[in-house]
């Protein structure tokens, strides 16, 4: 496929997945094997939990569905685009539609939370009053509307962390990749970030959440996707998850 058509890649337009990975392996120089053969989907529209203790491999998934990395061996596609075969310009396309909220954060420390929180919206040139009026109202459902004219070095880490995934959400994009998100959040703080996801969820968005926390994994009613010293060892179905569930297992 040409530039030229990949100016117009579409996330709400195609029918395959919206994530495979076929036999994918991450090794970082020289030997640390941070993903094994992995294969895993994640549908349009669906919302899938990446579980996994310390170092199983959650961020190096990631990274390499939104191509900060590449894989050593196997296939990624994100919206029908081969990752090791696209080009720059088809990768900035890509990216501009895809929210991540960093476990690091990735913020602009002397730059205040509107102007964080702007920046995605600024680069697909969305008016300042839409800007202005959604940075708004995701601090007003994040519980932090005071903050929207402070710079980022001040703010605690709870803080930081929701300006985070306000910046990924700014866009409703299509897909929604947040890498604990809740990992310096208060319960209520925690609710206020699970309520965007679901509304996210509702309006369309793919969300894929790696976390350890328990209290916002729905087994229930989502996938689980769970790594284990970088092998996939769980892919389950939420209607099982349900059962067992009921029959206390
Ligand atoms: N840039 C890197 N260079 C070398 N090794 C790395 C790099 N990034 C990650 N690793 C290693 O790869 C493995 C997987 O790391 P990864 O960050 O994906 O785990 P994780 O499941 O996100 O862990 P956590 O829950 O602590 O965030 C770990 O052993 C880690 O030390
Ligand atoms: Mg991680």
């Amino acid at each position: 496929m040409s530039d030229a058509n990949l100016d117009n890649i579409d996330l709400n337009n195609f029918t395959r997945p919206m994530v495979v990975a076929v036999r994918v392996s991450k090794v970082y120089i020289p030997d640390i094997v941070a993903l094994k053969d992995v294969s895993l989907t994640v549908n349009k529209g669906e919302m899938v939990f990446l579980t996994g203790m310390s170092g199983a491999g959650k961020t190096t998934m990631l990274k390499l569905i939104c191509a900060i990395e590449k894989p050593t061996k196997g296939l990624i596609e994100v919206a029908e685009q081969d990752l090791t075969k696209i080009s720059q310009t088809g990768l900035q396309q890509l990216r501009q539609k895809i929210g991540v909220a960093y476990q690091d954060f990735k913020l602009l420390p002397k730059l205040t939370v509107f102007e964080n929180i702007a920046m995605p919206m600024e680069i697909i040139y969305q008016n300042s009053v839409t800007i202005h009026n959604r940075v708004d109202e995701l601090l007003e459902i994040l519980g932090i509307p005071d903050k929207k004219n402070i710079p980022i070095g001040k703010l605690s880490r709870g803080e930081q962390q929701r300006v985070a995934i306000a910046r990924a959400a700014a866009n409703a994009p299509p897909l929604l990749l947040a890498d604990e998100p809740t990992g310096n959040l208060d319960a209520d703080s925690t609710e206020r970030v699970m309520d965007l996801f679901h509304h996210l969820h509702g309006a369309g968005t793919t969300l894929i959440i790696a976390t350890h926390d328990e209290s916002i994994i729905q087994r229930d009613l989502h996938r689980i996707l769970d790594l284990k010293q970088g092998e996939l060892i769980l892919n389950s179905d939420p209607r099982d998850n349900l059962a067992n569930y009921r029959q206390g297992i």
